[in-house]
């Protein structure tokens, strides 16, 4: 990739002030989610994949909600208030105690571009590690309006000119500033604090770190990215729109990596979805985040998964829920309508059709049968089911929990347990049959004479 220096430090500054007040939303723009993530939490991820090792956060006044955002996914972070919107160059220097810790590199993200790499962070941090002072990540602009415009000349990236301060030669240019930036850190500071205010707007530019670090002596450079990956986030059209471009690039990594996607688009993947070689997953699938499939596992059409780890060659679905603390081991099978939670399947086990298994363990080889339900709840607490290993448990059964089904023991069907079975034992609870020779006839024949009675 680029030549990163080991052992030089990283400090990544992320903004996240903005309103968003176009996502007419009561939540802020940048704790909205793609992929089962905030905005920020993925940039947060992205730089410290790039090898930021101190963060800081900067948002907006009264935003405890970001800032408790920011706490939850990188507690080491430090969260900085930028007190009146002053502009993007203004925002960095809320992180100004960072800056003057003199850190290797400085990187500035926006919390609302949630579809950047950690290697074209990366990327920024190599052109640092390359000399230059100053490095700018631009893209091609379908439509530049509103961006500011890279000027450069012989390759060099002279200045940044914002829309609004553009002459019309200047708006001709496509070539658009993404917004991200990466500063030598042994200059930031300096840099940062001799950006002025004399512009259309009167704030503070981030882009003129590049004119004022040439005026420095210092080399700017330009790195492009494609247009999708630094789109941003403004509305709601917008978060559907990054969310699909995430949702492609995912599916595209997780074949890359040996998994088999039926109908890629139908599928739709969480931030941290985790899929082994070989796994077949048909259509209409969908991830919520904490999941994890190993090798050769099959998941059928119109399966939701959310938390849950399917193990080895285990077959999920089709329609099945699979939802969080559901750990399902090697080779088990878990079939349509089944829904589990928080249960520990042992390898083997079989649940094949329209069950609910939650707080509960199933030991290895048990067979679930159709309609069998843990009545883990009883309106206030929640109780644990124990299946043995090798157990049997028969059609229509309601587990009434706290209780424990021992190993190979068999449990008649339509079955309401609600008492230890011992290993190896036969419960049945339920209605004793009874048969009437004749009856039906007899009942038909009465009510046969009845009606013609009438
Ligand atoms: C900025 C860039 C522009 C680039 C565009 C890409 C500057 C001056 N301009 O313009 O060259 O093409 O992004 O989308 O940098 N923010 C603060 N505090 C402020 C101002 C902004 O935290 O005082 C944050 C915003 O919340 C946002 C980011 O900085 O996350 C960019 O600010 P925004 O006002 O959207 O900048 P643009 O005018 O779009
Ligand atoms: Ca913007």
């Amino acid at each position: 990739m680029t030549e990163m220096q080991p052992g030089r430090t990283c400090l990544a500054i992320i903004l996240a002030a903005g309103e968003g007040t176009r996502m007419k939303s009561t939540r802020p723009k940048v704790l909205h989610e793609m992929a089962g993530r905030s905005l920020l939490g993925h940039a947060l991820a992205a730089v410290s994949a790039a090898g930021a090792d101190s963060l800081v956060v900067v948002i907006g006044p009264d935003r405890a909600d970001v800032a408790a955002e920011a706490r939850r996914l990188a507690p080491q972070a430090r969260i900085v208030v930028q007190a009146e919107r002053k502009g993007t160059a203004h925002a960095v220097l809320a992180a100004r105690e960072s800056l003057a810790e003199g850190h290797g590199d400085v990187l500035v993200a926006f919390a609302d571009t949630p579809l950047v790499r950690s290697e074209t962070f990366a990327g920024l941090r190599g052109a640092l590690h390359r000399g230059a002072g100053v490095a700018a990540l631009g893209f091609e602009a379908r439509d530049p309006t509103g961006y500011g415009r890279f000027v450069t000349r012989d390759g060099q990236l002279e200045a940044i000119v914002e829309h609004k301060d553009a002459d019309a030669a200047t708006r001709a240019i496509t070539l658009c500033n993404a917004g991200l930036m990466a500063l030598d850190g042994k200059h930031a500071l300096t840099i940062l604090e001799a950006i002025g205010n004399t512009n259309a707007q009167n704030e503070y530019y981030l882009t003129d770190a590049v004119e004022v670090g040439r005026r420095q002596g210092l080399t700017t450079v330009a790195l492009i990215a494609p247009e999708a990956e630094v789109q941003g986030v403004n509305d709601r059209a917008q978060l559907a729109a990054a969310e699909a471009d995430f949702q492609k690039r995912r599916r595209l990594e997780a074949m890359a990596a040996g998994a088999t996607l039926v109908a890629p688009e139908t599928v739709f993947f969480s931030h941290d979805t985790r899929i082994g070689r070989d796994v077949l997953i048909e259509p209409n699938v969908v991830f919520g985040p904490g999941v994890s499939v190993a090798d050769g596992a099959v998941i059928h059409a119109f399966s939701h998964l959310e938390g849950a780890c399917v193990g080895a060659n285990a077959t999920i679905g089709p329609y099945a829920r699979l939802r969080p603390g559901a750990d399902l081991a090697e080779g088990t099978k878990v079939g349509n309508f089944v829904e589990i939670k928080a249960a520990k399947i042992g390898e083997g086990v079989k649940v094949n059709h329209l069950t609910y298994i939650g707080d509960a363990e199933v030991g290895a080889n048990a067979n679930i049968g159709a309609g069998t339900i843990t009545c883990n709840y009883d309106g206030f607490f929640k109780s644990k089911t124990i299946i043995g290993e090798g157990a049997f448990i028969g059609s229509n059964s309601a587990l009434v929990a706290p209780v424990t089904i021992g190993a190979g023991a068999y449990v008649g069907s339509g079955s309401v347990i609600t008492r230890d079975v011992p290993p190896d034992a036969l419960a049945v609870a339920r209605g004793r049959q009874i048969e009437r020779q004749g009856w039906a006839a007899a009942f038909r024949a009465a009510a046969r004479a009845r009606k013609a009675a009438v």
